[in-house]
């Protein structure tokens, strides 16, 4: 076993402050702008949760693709465990942690599919082989062998030479209302900060809470 008994006394992650309550994630937006213009590995990575069938939670990493009002966004295999999950209860959580930033935030909310031409404009942003990854992936299913993927990528690479990749129809995005979102902020003598916003209707609350 490692010697996890050493915490990190943290620094300073900043004070928290929200300047427009109408604009839930706009600070989510400049921490993670913040993280890309510090050179930070991944700076959009961040863990899904979702609930599978027996009620359990279960969670990945995805990329942070978009984030527009009160709604962020993910692209993904349509027909992956995930995407399964949320067909089944599209209640989802998601954490984001910057280690150099002493910084986390965590979001509650409802997943739905993204209109098929945002998903359209994405494929076509990424490279060639990703988006030939997209066809050759069956993600979340069972492979016989490490060699099935290779040759599937090889097939399709074969079979779109010369051609446009166009966007698999099992390839697609999740748009997440957000209904609650923390900020979390490691703060000098463990006197950190913690601001939550969570939706009632129309408007949104904000309190304090313990670290
Ligand atoms: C940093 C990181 C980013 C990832 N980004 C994505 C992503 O944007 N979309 C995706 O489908 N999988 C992504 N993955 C892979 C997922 O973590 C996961 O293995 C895959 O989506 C299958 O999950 P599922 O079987 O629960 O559906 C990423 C993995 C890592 C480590």
């Amino acid at each position: 076993m490692g010697d996890y008994s050493k915490g990190v006394d943290y620094r300073d992650g900043g004070e928290i402050k929200i300047d427009d309550l109408g604009k839930p994630l706009s600070l989510l937006d400049s921490w993670i702008s913040e993280a890309k213009e510090r050179g930070l590995v991944e700076p959009n990575a961040m863990s899904i949760s979702t609930v599978s069938p027996s009620g359990s939670p279960r969670s990945r990493m995805v990329l942070l693709k978009m984030v527009e009002g009160d709604e962020i966004g993910f692209f993904t295999n349509l027909e992956s465990d995930k995407s399964l999950e949320i067909a089944g209860c599209d209640s989802v959580a998601v954490t984001m942690w910057w280690p150099e930033m002493e910084r986390q935030v965590r979001m509650e909310g409802n997943a739905y599919h993204m209109e098929r031409s945002q998903v359209e404009d994405y494929h076509h942003s990424r490279s060639r082989k990703s988006r030939i990854g997209a066809w050759a992936s069956s993600q979340s299913r069972e492979m016989d062998s490490k060699d099935d993927l290779r040759k599937r990528f090889e097939e399709f690479e074969s079979r779109f030479e010369g051609d446009e990749v166009p966007l698999p129809p099992h390839w697609g995005g999740f748009r997440i209302t957000v209904n609650r979102i923390e900020y979390w902020s490691g703060r000098p003598s463990r006197l950190h900060e913690r601001i939550v916003l969570e939706r009632h209707g129309e408007e949104w609350s904000q309190r304090r809470l313990y670290p």
